[in-house]
């Protein structure tokens, strides 16, 4: 027995399917009231879909207050995730920017090196829309995208990223592309003939007065090139071109999450000599430079530390949660009836030809094509 001015807290890194009857063993030995206080932590993904996410809250709701649940997600610890709202709240050149008067594009890519391994049995169900788009690569997108709240606190930055929510029109079919790399049936675990897609690449659009007209393309996927989080944001060409009919590249801001943490702007200079053509060069910051000799801390440590002293602000909060699954919802639907097929690609490679979906822009890795 933990004496009673000792606090407690419960963290559910488990298969979905099993937080429900979790919460409710709790719920029934009293350990949601016992104690100086009583806390829950849940890990992504929270449900299936809106359905079983409203049924697994109405669950954790009987049992727990809304104030006692968190619910992970491990990409807002990230040291680069929380780094982006200093970059954007913190300086006075980036956020007069940061509208549809300057960008032609936002891109998000969180791409992984790894397949199912032997998490099958779950990734299987899941996909990749699910295990990494509803969650980690929306949070993201809503950092990037929100508007400045009025103070550092979760009510204030909750209420910023939901309403971006509530603006991102729902995923269909037609503004994705899904793909499944090769082999993926043959891993064990995996259904024969499974249409689970593990690579998804979507066009996501924020009717929003910021956004309106400024595609955030966001992709993600297993058995990739490269493990790499980044964010990019590609600046409108110059009005009027001085120094020969085409300018290499425009301007872009990358913020990388992951791996080597940093920032990185490109923009032209001269070519040094005669003449006057421009070349593309980069500033660069490194963001591990800052950190002590300890490096930067590790996500789940600070997100589990803020659980204990009672912090929400970097945990997804219900309303969030909700809408999250309203918008891939019609996708997921679309995937497992077969009406988006996934196509196949190469491991190793950068997942299956998007070219449709872009409309003539191309990925980027540390602001170059890639
Ligand atoms: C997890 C997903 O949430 O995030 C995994 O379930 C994925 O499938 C992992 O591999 C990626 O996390 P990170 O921190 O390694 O980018």
């Amino acid at each position: 027995m933990l004496p009673d001015d000792a606090g407690r807290l419960f963290y559910l890194a488990t298969p979905p399917s099993l937080h429900g009857p979790i919460i409710e063993g709790l719920g029934g030995c009293g350990l949601n009231r016992e104690g100086k206080w009583s806390r829950v932590v849940v890990e992504k993904p929270f449900g299936r879909d809106e359905g079983i996410a409203r049924g697994l809250d109405d669950t954790i709701h009987r049992v727990f207050d809304e104030g006692q649940v968190f619910r992970n997600d491990h990409y807002l610890g990230k040291e680069t995730t929380q780094n982006l709202l200093t970059l954007r709240f913190a300086n006075a050149i980036f956020e007069p920017l940061w509208n549809r008067n300057y960008l032609d594009h936002v891109q998000i890519t969180v791409s992984e090196t790894v397949g199912v391994g032997h998490r099958a049995g779950y990734y299987d169900r899941s996909g990749v829309i699910r295990d990494m788009i509803q969650n980690h690569a929306f949070q993201l997108l809503l950092i990037t995208a929100m508007e400045p709240p009025d103070r550092y606190d979760g009510k204030a930055i909750r209420d910023e990223k939901a309403k971006v929510l509530t603006a991102l029109r729902p995923f269909v079919e037609t503004s994705t592309i899904l793909g499944q790399y090769a082999g993926y049936r043959d891993e064990p675990g995996v259904v024969e003939g499974s249409r689970t897609p593990t690579y998804a690449a979507i066009r996501c659009d924020i009717d929003y007065w910021r956004w309106k007209g400024v595609p955030f393309y966001v992709r993600s996927g297993k058995s990739l090139a490269e493990k790499r989080t980044e964010i990019t944001l590609q600046f409108r060409d110059v009005p009027h071109h001085l120094f020969g009919d085409r300018h290499p590249d425009p301007n872009r801001l990358s913020i990388r999450i992951q791996p080597d943490e940093g920032m990185h702007v490109s923009f032209l200079t001269k070519v040094p000599g005669r003449g006057m053509m421009a070349q593309p060069a980069t500033l660069n910051f490194d963001y591990s430079d800052r950190s002590g000799p300890d490096g930067l801390p590790d996500a789940y440590e600070r997100l589990l530390l803020d659980a204990l002293e009672d912090d929400p602000t970097l945990f997804a909060r219900d309303d969030e949660v909700m809408r999250a699954w309203q918008v891939v919802d019609p996708l997921i639907g679309a995937a497992e009836t077969g009406e988006a097929e996934p196509n196949v690609y190469r491991p190793g490679s950068w997942g299956p030809d998007t070219s449709a979906l872009l409309e003539g822009r191309t990925w980027l890795v540390d602001c170059a094509p890639r």
